[in-house]
């Protein structure tokens, strides 16, 4: 983080008019800029990309994908439950990271994910942000205390596709603020450990 403003990569939606997750996730990709981020959205028209395969030529899609991930203080990821896991465009996506395997900072290291699972019912929500949490695990990332479950079925929206239900905008901001609150202390511990190396170096000489 350069300056003071953590910078927030938002992936999710699913593509479809009107789709739930994407409008999810434009909540908190907003909540997370009024906590003082800057930040970057990738919906489903961004996400939707060949099949990951090692070693192939990258889309102009996937190359901004993964320049932003590189740059990133905290994700976001919101996925609908497809079939009761991770939508295959969301999880295709996210195996692009691959590309980060040897970077200095590995897949999404020293980053908080907030995750937010949307289906048309909570089983899927439930299984859904497991996996969403085990993928988070595999990529090194810090998955957020809260983490928040969506049923579209229910009337959450508003006629303008904002957030309407209390509850649910309540979890996303709780999640968006520790989203941006662990990139601020990652960057100050990123301080303390630079300011500790320079006194042990002017200690040595
Ligand atoms: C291919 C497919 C599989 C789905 N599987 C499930 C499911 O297993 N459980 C569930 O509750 N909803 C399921 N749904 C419903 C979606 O999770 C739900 O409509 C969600 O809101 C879709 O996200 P969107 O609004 O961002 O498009 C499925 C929808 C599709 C298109």
């Amino acid at each position: 983080m350069s300056d003071a403003s953590p910078f927030i990569v938002g992936l999710g939606g699913t593509g479809r008019p009107g789709s739930s997750s994407e409008r999810v996730l434009r909540h908190v990709l907003a909540a997370c800029e009024r906590e003082g981020a800057t930040t970057e959205l990738f919906d489903g028209a961004a996400l939707d990309m060949p099949m990951y395969a090692f070693g192939t030529e990258r889309t102009d899609k996937a190359t901004a994908l993964i320049a932003a991930l590189r740059r990133a203080d905290g994700v976001v990821i919101a996925s609908p439950g497809y079939h009761g896991s991770v939508s295959g465009l969301i999880k295709n996506a996210l195996d692009y990271t691959e590309d980060m395997a040897k970077d200095p900072l590995v897949y999404f290291e020293g980053r908080a994910v907030g995750l937010i699972a949307v289906a048309a019912g909570w089983q899927a929500t439930g299984t859904t942000l497991a996996t969403l949490r085990a993928i988070t695990h595999a990529l090194r990332g810090w998955p957020t205390p809260m983490a928040v479950a969506v049923n579209s079925v229910l009337p959450i929206f508003a006629d303008d596709g904002s957030v309407s239900d209390a509850g649910i905008t309540a979890q996303l901001d709780v999640l968006a603020a520790q989203v941006v609150g662990f990139a601020r202390m990652r960057a100050l511990d990123d301080l303390a450990r630079a300011s500790a190396a320079a006194e042990r170096a002017a200690g040595d000489s």
